[in-house]
């Protein structure tokens, strides 16, 4: 059975909407042999991403970064996940990976460093961008909630591959 990891921070209840919507897109009905393994970000554990064939990523941007809980996960899991730093200690831009991953980002301003702290992070991962990052901005509508399904119907139909 392949494994869809989802980890997520999801603070309030229009960010939670969006979470709910990519994990119903991820075990929509035409995917066949897909575990869907949800983790908040503060609990997701290396062997949670050791396991896995692929990742969404969900998080707030705060400060114009991405949230401390989803920095927390990749503080934790970066080297044991095959992570690769360069000399002074940030993300060194690796080859790639074929593991594929997914982000969406809610916010209330701007997402874009959001956005641009994860993929910094994740360029140095043995993984690949496999879909285009869902950003929201204010409040969740039916359109935002239907990007969020596609999202993880997306990465969920990418692992089942
Ligand atoms: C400390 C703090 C920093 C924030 N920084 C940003 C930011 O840099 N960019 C942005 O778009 N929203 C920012 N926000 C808004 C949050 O992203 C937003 O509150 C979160 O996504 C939840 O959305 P909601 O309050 O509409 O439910 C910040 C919120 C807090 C509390």
């Amino acid at each position: 059975m392949a494994r869809l990891l989802v980890v997520h921070h999801s603070p309030t209840p229009s960010v939670q909407e969006l979470t709910d919507a990519v994990i119903a897109g991820g075990n929509d009905d035409a995917i066949e042999g897909v575990e869907v393994v949800v983790r908040r970000a503060l609990e997701a554990t290396a062997d949670d991403v050791l396991a896995a064939d692929g990742y969404l990523l969900g998080t707030t941007a705060n400060f114009g970064y991405m949230s401390g809980a989803l920095k927390h996960f990749f503080d934790t899991i970066f080297l044991e996940a095959g992570g690769a730093l360069s000399d002074d200690g940030s993300a060194s831009p690796g080859s790639g990976g074929k593991k594929p991953f997914g982000l969406w980002v809610h916010g209330r301003y701007d997402t874009t460093g959001a956005v641009r702290s994860v993929v910094s992070i994740v360029q140095a991962l043995p993984w690949t961008q496999a879909a285009d990052v869902l950003e929201v901005l204010g409040d969740v509508t039916e359109a935002h909630t239907e990007a969020a399904y596609e999202l993880g119907g997306t990465l969920a139909a990418l692992v089942m591959d």
